[in-house]
């Protein structure tokens, strides 16, 4: 029991997916496990064990932000014998290389946020995935045939910006081709206490085109997202 888990060591997986939306949580424990139970839903952040193919897994919301991902995996990797947190968000796209509903991989993060400065004082604005992990997310992707990108990821932590094409000069300036809001506080968290994380994205939204997806055809994009990532669990 943590203040944000009320749940016992050993309710959860090894691995956790982490969504955003606690919804979308429900959802994929709904859909693809078997012998799924709720293990924790303190403020409505929803948590599922089940099995996929006779994997254990956990599925569990982040909510919104670093802030709020920081506290959940900081507590799932230290109290939780959680070993393997994989993000499966969405993002905005800031290349035209990239289409909506487009699945991405995240190599890198890059972000402006103090997250890992005030947690430890690193001062990088760069944090890396599990090599790993994100190894095992790329075959699944092959196995599966499904194409996906592979790039470097800008975390935010400023959805409405005063100067909304801010985002031409970070694509420019650091490489980044889209941007979320928590996987350099996820992957810092990671990286610290020596466990692993990496994060999967489908494209909801385009800020070169302003184009952006309807909830049913979000729900398409995210499917072949979630599927990646239970596939991974067999390597
Ligand atoms: N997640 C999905 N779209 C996003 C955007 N435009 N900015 C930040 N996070 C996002």
């Amino acid at each position: 029991m943590t203040p944000h888990i009320h749940a016992e060591l050993g309710d959860f997986a090894t691995t956790v997916l982490m969504p955003g939306d606690p919804l979308r949580a429900k959802f994929i424990a709904e859909t693809y496990l078997d012998e799924v139970r709720e293990v924790s839903n303190v403020r409505n952040i929803l948590a599922y064990t089940g099995s996929y193919q006779g994997t254990r897994v956990s599925v569990m919301a982040s909510g919104m932000g670093m802030p709020s991902i920081g506290i959940y995996s900081w507590e799932l990797f230290t109290e939780f014998g959680v070993e393997n947190i994989i993000r499966v968000g969405s993002c905005g796209a800031y290349t035209e290389k990239l289409k909506l509903h487009d699945v991405l991989l995240a190599t890198k993060v890059w972000s402006e946020s103090s997250f890992a400065k005030t947690q430890n004082g690193e001062t990088s604005p760069f944090n890396e995935p599990s090599a790993k992990l994100s190894q095992f997310l790329s075959n699944s992707a092959k196995r599966l045939n499904t194409p996906i990108h592979s790039g470097i990821v800008h975390s935010s932590d400023v959805f409405y910006r005063k100067d909304h094409m801010s985002f031409q000069r970070i694509h420019q300036e650091v490489g980044a081709l889209a941007v979320e809001m928590e996987a350099f506080a996820l992957f810092h968290n990671a990286r610290t206490l020596n466990k692993n994380a990496a994060c999967l994205l489908t494209v909801s939204d385009h800020l070169v085109t302003e184009e952006a997806t309807t909830s049913t055809e979000r729900e398409t994009g995210f499917k072949r997202m979630i599927e990646i990532a239970l596939a991974s669990l067999q390597d």
